[in-house]
């Protein structure tokens, strides 16, 4: 009997970890927007990382697929994707500066967290990257994003500085406060 599937994405405030099996953060607590919890079963690989990554009551979107439990018959749910983001704000926007709002991509750092990159120390990079952006006041302005492989392995850690799409490989945690203050001034975002 196939299985029905479906993509599922949500926003919301996490809430923690729940431990499920050996793992101690086999699924993440979200409360979404509608006051609802969401518990989500996270992928092996990211695990460890949105441990030292997510602090309780940080803003997340969820991407993953949804499928109905044979046994129980409730709604499973298990993430392909997490981000931090900021929450959405309800603003009145005149509409002249709708356009040039949506031109202006969002200033953003994408980190491969796949295996090969994480082995050549992705995790370290990430860390600094949210350091250092907490360090500059930027990290409500500056969306860190955990991706899947960049196809650059063997050249890892890879991390792509958008909106400039600007490639870096082998990143060393040393360089990355460099990077940043060459990206992100102070003056150009937020
Ligand atoms: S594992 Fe990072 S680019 Fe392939």
């Amino acid at each position: 009997m196939a299985k029905a599937k479906q993509t599922f994405c949500l926003e919301g405030r996490f809430e923690g970890f729940m431990a499920g099996g050996k793992s101690p953060f086999k699924y993440l607590s979200l409360r979404s927007t509608s006051d609802e919890q969401h518990v989500i079963k996270l992928p092996k690989s990211v695990r460890l990382m949105l441990f030292r990554y997510l602090q309780t009551g940080d803003w997340v979107r969820v991407v993953g697929e949804e499928s109905i439990d044979k046994e129980t018959g409730e709604p499973k749910l298990k993430a392909q994707e997490v981000v931090r983001v900021k929450p959405l704000e309800v603003v009145t926007t005149p509409p002249q500066s709708v356009s040039s709002q949506a031109k202006r991509k969002p200033p953003k750092i994408l980190i491969c967290q796949k295996s090969t990159c994480r082995k050549r120390g992705a995790a370290q990079v990430c860390r600094e990257v949210e350091a250092t952006l907490a360090s500059c006041g930027l990290t409500d302005a500056v969306e860190v994003k955990l991706t899947g492989c960049m196809d650059k392995c063997k050249a890892g850690p890879n991390m792509v500085v958008m909106p400039d799409k600007q490639r870096y490989t082998k990143v060393k945690p040393g360089q990355v406060s460099e990077l940043i203050a060459q990206h992100f001034q102070a003056d150009d975002v937020g």
